[in-house]
């Protein structure tokens, strides 16, 4: 069997405040194959983006051990793309130039990742926008624009925290959709963190499930359907993972019915 690109083994993190240590994440083992798409959905407060920073060696962890690509995840990882919960756009560059911050950052060569940045905002539905300000933007349109900033240098790797929280059912439905066009087109590597258990069935290889504070792995789910998934032709056994996970809610006292 080959090393998974990411690794999580007996991972713990403990935080430490002023009114004592909060245990965020408790013994977290999981891994990731290569050009996998992995969801982790789980309460509020329960540890996922806790376990994104420290996959992307924003924080450190406590115990256990971090790998990507057979390396220990030490210090802040350059070559990864993450999308955040609010897009995080610098509001005196235009769309393009939003884009083309990584490239700026990482010294990269403009000429050619312009092409590539073109090709994104293209795919996400954004041409025309390139020499908007974000002001002039939808939150949808924000929201798609830090995703194709998180593409646009080719990382291996790509980090959702509930990229598309802020934004209404339909705009969530379609971006869902763009996320899986993009996937299923470059294949990256990817984790994306949600509250949604149809987003997360609709997205995902396989789903993490998570239990409330202190967050530990309940259940690791495999979800066996065809792509491309689409949310009007959705097969029945689409439902029976979705119900599985709300079970599993329901159980761990996140979810009331009646
Ligand atoms: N810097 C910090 N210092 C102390 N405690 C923290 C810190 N960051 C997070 N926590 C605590 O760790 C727990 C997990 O937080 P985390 O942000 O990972 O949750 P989450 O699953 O992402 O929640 P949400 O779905 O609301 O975003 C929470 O109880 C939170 O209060
Ligand atoms: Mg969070």
């Amino acid at each position: 069997m080959p090393e998974p690109f990411i690794r999580f083994q007996n991972v713990n993190k403990v935080y430490q405040t002023k009114n004592g240590s909060v245990q965020a994440v408790l013994d977290a083992t999981f891994d990731i194959a290569q050009s996998e798409f992995v969801a982790i959905v789980g309460p509020s407060g329960c540890g996922k983006t806790t376990i994104l920073k420290m996959l992307a060696g924003l924080i450190p962890h406590t115990s256990g051990a971090i790998t990507i690509g057979g390396q220990r995840v030490e210090k802040p990882q350059t070559d990864v793309g993450i999308v955040f919960q609010d897009s995080i756009l610098l509001d005196w560059r235009d769309v393009l130039s939003n884009v083309m911050l990584q490239i700026d950052i990482r010294k990269m060569d403009r000429a050619t990742f312009q092409s590539v940045a073109m090709d994104l905002l293209e795919k996400t539905g954004l041409e025309g926008f390139e020499r908007k300000k974000p002001y002039e933007l939808s939150g949808g349109m924000k929201q798609r624009v830090s995703i194709c900033r998180a593409l646009v240098h080719d990382p291996p790797l790509l980090l959702m925290d509930e990229p598309f929280g802020a934004l209404d059912a339909l705009t969530r439905e379609q971006i869902s959709m763009d996320i899986q066009h993009l996937w299923m087109e470059k294949r990256k590597t990817a984790l994306h963190i949600t509250h949604s258990i149809p987003e997360a069935v609709l997205l995902a290889d396989r789903v993490i499930v998570m239990s409330p504070r202190p967050g530990r792995i309940v259940e690791i789910m495999e979800i066996d359907l065809p792509r491309p998934r689409r949310l009007d032709k959705l097969p029945p056994r689409f439902n029976d993972y979705a119900g599985h996970i709300r079970d599993l809610f329901k159980s761990a006292g996140v979810l009331a019915m009646d």
